[in-house]
């Protein structure tokens, strides 16, 4: 068993992007945050959509190199794109379409990034070596920190 992943993250963040907007650095940061917090996870980061190509090009993140394109409603990342929801994914091998980047993640859960107007940023990524690593309640604490992290680069 994993532990659960403790809300204070969410504080943390919100501490750490105080005053800052920028997306690059807010990226960067929060998917060290995420790496240095949560335990066993192997990856984390996030994809960036792009509407002129209706794919995502792979953004800041922690862990191994990663695939760099994913087209819209393809693996994990581009289901949580195209659905706008969270995918809480207990064993990624179960997962029709799902993109084999690092051979060490069995688990992931991706969550879609949108702006107030409605704009697609992108998802933000996270794999774990455990089958069943995420639980409902951690997906409700990264939610809220994709909030917060929106909240510090959305200026509309
Ligand atoms: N597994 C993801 C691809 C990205 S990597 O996990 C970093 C997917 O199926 O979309």
């Amino acid at each position: 068993m994993s532990e659960p992943i403790n809300p204070i993250i969410n504080d943390q963040l919100d501490a750490l992007l105080h005053g800052e907007t920028n997306l690059v650095a807010n990226l960067a940061n929060a998917s060290a945050l995420l790496m240095q917090t949560l335990t066993d996870i192997n990856w984390s980061g996030f994809y960036l959509y792009q509407p002129d190509t209706d794919d995502l090009i792979l953004g800041p993140f922690q862990g191994n190199v990663a695939c760099v394109h994913i087209e819209n409603n393809n693996g994990v990342c581009g289901t949580a794109l195209a659905t706008q929801t969270t995918q809480l994914v207990p064993d990624v091998h179960q997962f029709p379409g799902h993109i084999a980047c690092d051979s060490a993640s069995n688990a992931e859960i991706v969550v879609p990034l949108t702006l107030k107007d409605g704009t697609k940023l992108g998802v933000m990524d996270i794999d774990s070596p455990l089958k069943g690593r995420f639980t409902t309640a951690d997906q409700a604490i990264l939610e809220k920190f994709a909030a917060v992290l929106l909240s510090h680069i959305d200026k509309a």
